[in-house]
């Protein structure tokens, strides 16, 4: 699948613009995501923080399971965007891992500049699939 540098511009620019929508007055780390699934519909997600520190979610997770709750499970492409051009955790590698090694994962900055871009796959080597719960 090959996206055009303005797919993957719109991409971001969605994503920084939902970060200003991130809840994260403990961290001040407002990261936005931005995914678009394989039927070509688009969800964002933001990180949304707790008081009590370990319940707060990614902004990838969010995306990545408001889509699921649609009724989508298939992912062409998931942008992050954070003020320093931070990379997707490990909890939200495994879960996009969940859904497909070879989605297309857009790191970008506060600018807006996308800075990396690679595969599931390249980003959780080894990963640990639902295949490997087969007999
Ligand atoms: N965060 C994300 O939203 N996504 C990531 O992949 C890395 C971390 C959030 C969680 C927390 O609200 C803040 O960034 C600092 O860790």
């Amino acid at each position: 699948m090959t996206l055009t540098k303005q797919e993957k511009q719109s991409l971001v620019d969605l994503a920084n613009t939902a970060r200003q929508r991130a809840y994260a007055p403990y961290s001040n780390y407002p990261v936005g995501s931005s995914l678009r699934t394989k039927t070509g519909r688009i969800f964002t997600g933001v990180n949304v923080e707790n008081a009590a520190y370990p319940q707060t979610m990614c902004a990838e997770r969010i995306a990545i399971f408001k889509a699921v709750s649609e009724g989508e499970k298939e992912f062409e492409v998931i942008s992050v965007v954070t003020e320093n051009g931070g990379s997707p955790c490990g909890g939200c590698r495994q879960v996009l891992a969940e859904f497909g090694l070879d989605t297309i994962v857009l790191i970008a900055n506060g600018e807006g500049k996308l800075m990396k871009e690679m595969t599931v796959k390249e980003l959780l080597p080894e990963a640990f699939t639902p295949e490997h719960l087969q007999p």
